[in-house]
């Protein structure tokens, strides 16, 4: 397998620990060290005790604990496995800039650099440096500078770089299935035997056929122009789901129709409360930024109305619960089912629950929220304040409560935010027997099982349902 012994990866992230973990598991001969400089991240992939791994992924625990202490390891020592290593990853956070230069869309690129500069001062010999993150276009030019301007000499020995990008598509709650097997692995590049060297490792157990090499740029624009075409089918699906319940049409008949034209094709058709989660959004305001540096206004115009009908859907959903509950939440439970920004993951970055809840608690609603796999620390975090101490609820507060039937006890109304699986299997009689008549069900992701609820004397909301 080429020359490749020995892996660093820059940020143990939902990207870098679950990529890392797959081709140590993939690659036994080949040493992986994934390395960070968040101390308390890298001791919770430490943790003995697998549940408490710091991302939660199906699958991702039996991967960790078959390489874990034999060819994967997580460090905080990033400088010597840079130093020890042929291939470093650069797998940190891309965030949307908050303040400066393109504050609210740029990309805020902190981070790589910093990680480049680290690589720049360690790295021996001759180094393959990966962009894994997602990248504006030309980043690795930047990179390249910073790498070059170390003067090729480190510890007296001669050093020099190849950067190459490797855009990563796995989407979280798939990422063991993504990663394992992938649609297709693209590496952008311009020095063949890097890209060869690369290639070599995924073809231990993705097909030759799907890997795709291309140029450095083409790339890094690929991985910015997948994000926004999915988002965009969202976006699309959710605009004709309003439409739906203004006609009295149902969004899940049109997307199965639409679905069936093998030119659109079925999935990313669910209507629900918007898109989330950590890059949807950023990378569309990055595309946005770059497009109108470019001087294409009409195309930047284009992609930022994607964003904007997510942040209406959002907001539409809140506001029909307040119109449902006779205008006014103010001092009414509503229960909240699901905080992630999607099921089977714990993590709720741009999360649809955090603005919707926010847009209730703002009116004053008392929110008992449910989830699986967020915790406390995260929704107070999210939701900018601490939870409502327990049997003590004002208005605009909220707690989180541990299962279904505490969520609805009291309530006027349950919000089905995230399709987590147990939401389909709800006890309605028993749920119904808790609530406070007349009670709602609003279902944002058409899950519940809607006739169960009805029977139990709910009203029901599902969301593209006229
Ligand atoms: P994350 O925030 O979960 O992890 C990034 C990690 O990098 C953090 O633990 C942070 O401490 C560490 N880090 C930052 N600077 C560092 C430095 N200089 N040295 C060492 N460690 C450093 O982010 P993520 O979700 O893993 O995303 C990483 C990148 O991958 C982003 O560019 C993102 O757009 C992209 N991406 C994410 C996903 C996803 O599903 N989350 C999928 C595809 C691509
Ligand atoms: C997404 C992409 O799917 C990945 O390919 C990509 O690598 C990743 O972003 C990234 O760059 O970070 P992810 O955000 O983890 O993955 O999850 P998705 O399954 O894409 O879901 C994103 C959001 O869209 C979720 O809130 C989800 O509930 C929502 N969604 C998805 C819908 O509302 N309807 C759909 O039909 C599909």
């Amino acid at each position: 397998m080429g020359s490749i012994r020995h892996i660093c990866c820059i940020g143990a992230g939902y990207v870098g620990g679950p990529t890392m973990a797959v081709i140590a598991d993939r690659c036994p001969e080949v040493q992986v060290t994934v390395v960070d400089l968040n101390a308390e991240r890298i001791a919770a992939w430490n943790d003995p005790d697998l549940a408490q791994l710091p991302v939660y992924e199906p699958g991702l625990d039996a991967v960790v604990g078959r390489a874990r202490g034999r060819n994967l390891h997580f460090s905080t020592a990033v400088e010597q496995t840079i130093a020890a290593s042929d291939v470093v990853f650069i797998s940190v956070n891309t965030p949307t800039k908050t303040k400066g230069l393109g504050a609210g869309q740029a990309s805020d690129l902190k981070w790589v650099e910093a990680s480049a500069r680290t690589v720049a001062k360690a790295a021996r010999g001759h180094t393959i440096v990966v962009e894994k993150s997602t990248l504006p276009v030309r980043t690795a030019a930047v990179i390249q500078q910073i790498l070059e301007s170390a003067g090729g000499a480190a510890g007296g020995e001669q050093t020099s770089f190849s950067v190459l990008s490797n855009p990563e598509f796995l989407a979280e709650g798939t990422a063991v299935a993504d990663l394992e097997a992938p649609d297709r692995v693209l590496i952008g590049g311009q020095d063949p035997a890097a890209i060869e060297a690369l290639a070599s490792i995924y073809r231990q157990w993705v097909p030759a056929e799907r890997i795709l090499t291309t140029n450095l740029w083409s790339s890094e624009l690929s991985k910015l122009t997948a994000n926004a075409f999915l988002a965009q089918r969202i976006s699309s699906i959710n605009g004709i789901a309003a439409f739906c319940e203004a006609t009295g049409a149902d969004v899940r008949e049109v997307a199965r129709a639409i679905g069936a034209d093998s030119r659109i094709g079925p999935k990313f058709l669910q209507a629900g409360p918007g898109f989330g989660g950590s890059c949807f959004q950023k990378d569309i305001l990055n595309l946005v930024y770059l497009c109108r540096h470019y001087g294409l206004e009409e195309v930047a115009a284009y992609w930022e109305q994607v964003v904007t009908l997510n942040h209406w859907q959002q907001q539409r959903i809140a506001r029909l619960v307040i119109t449902k509950l006779f205008g006014t939440v103010s001092g009414k439970r509503i229960g909240v089912l699901g905080f992630a920004f999607k099921a089977d993951t714990n993590d709720t970055r741009e999360s649809p629950a955090i603005r919707i809840c926010r847009d209730l608690l703002e009116e004053g609603a008392i929110l008992q929220i449910v989830d699986p796999k967020v915790s406390e620390r995260q929704m107070a975090q999210d939701l900018g304040q601490a939870s409502a101490p327990t049997g003590r609820p004002s208005d605009g507060s909220w707690h989180q409560v541990p299962d279904i039937l505490q969520a609805a006890a009291g309530a006027d109304a349950l919000l089905l935010l995230t399709e987590w699986q147990q939401f389909a299997q709800i006890d309605w009689p028993a749920v119904a027997a808790v609530m406070r008549r007349p009670a709602w069900l609003f279902d944002a992701r058409a899950k519940a099982d809607a006739s169960a609820a009805r029977a139990a004397g709910l009203q029901v909301w599902t969301v593209g349902e006229g």
